[in-house]
């Protein structure tokens, strides 16, 4: 899974390549929904969240225990409920020990792929 979203945006690119190669006007992005190529703060960000999700979270989110969230579940929810989920939510025990800064790398991190 971890791989598919450089190779689509890799893909993405190619055919942008290829359109212009052939001559036509380099109009607009073949998607505009692509998102924006992590920056390198960005990578950093994702990997301390990574590192912190594989530590506090993975042993019931990734596979899933019974009833929690799967990792894909984890990715789809909205960041503001991530956030408070870990601050002051359900979740707020197994991140008791997290910074603010802890908590955003985690959550940019489940929204990441
Ligand atoms: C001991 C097991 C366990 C650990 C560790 C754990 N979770 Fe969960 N998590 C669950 C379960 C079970 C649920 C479902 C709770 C519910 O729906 O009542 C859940 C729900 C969630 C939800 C959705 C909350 C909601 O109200 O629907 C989020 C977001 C989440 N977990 C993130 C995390 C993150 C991030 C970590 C690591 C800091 C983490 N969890 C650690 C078991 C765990």
């Amino acid at each position: 899974m971890r791989i598919a979203l450089p190779l689509m945006l890799a893909a993405l690119f190619a055919a942008g390549l290829v359109s212009t190669a052939t001559g036509q006007a380099p109009a607009a992005p073949a998607s505009p929904a692509a998102p924006a190529l992590p920056s390198a703060a960005d990578k950093a960000l994702i990997a301390r969240g990574e590192a912190l999700f594989d530590q506090h979270c993975a042993g019931c989110h990734a596979p899933a225990i019974e009833g929690a969230p799967t990792r894909a579940d984890l990715s789809t929810f909205d960041p503001q409920f991530i956030t408070e989920t870990l601050k002051t939510g359900e979740m707020q025990p197994m991140a008791k020990d997290f910074s603010d800064a802890d908590i955003a790398a985690v959550t940019k991190f489940l929204l990441s792929y």
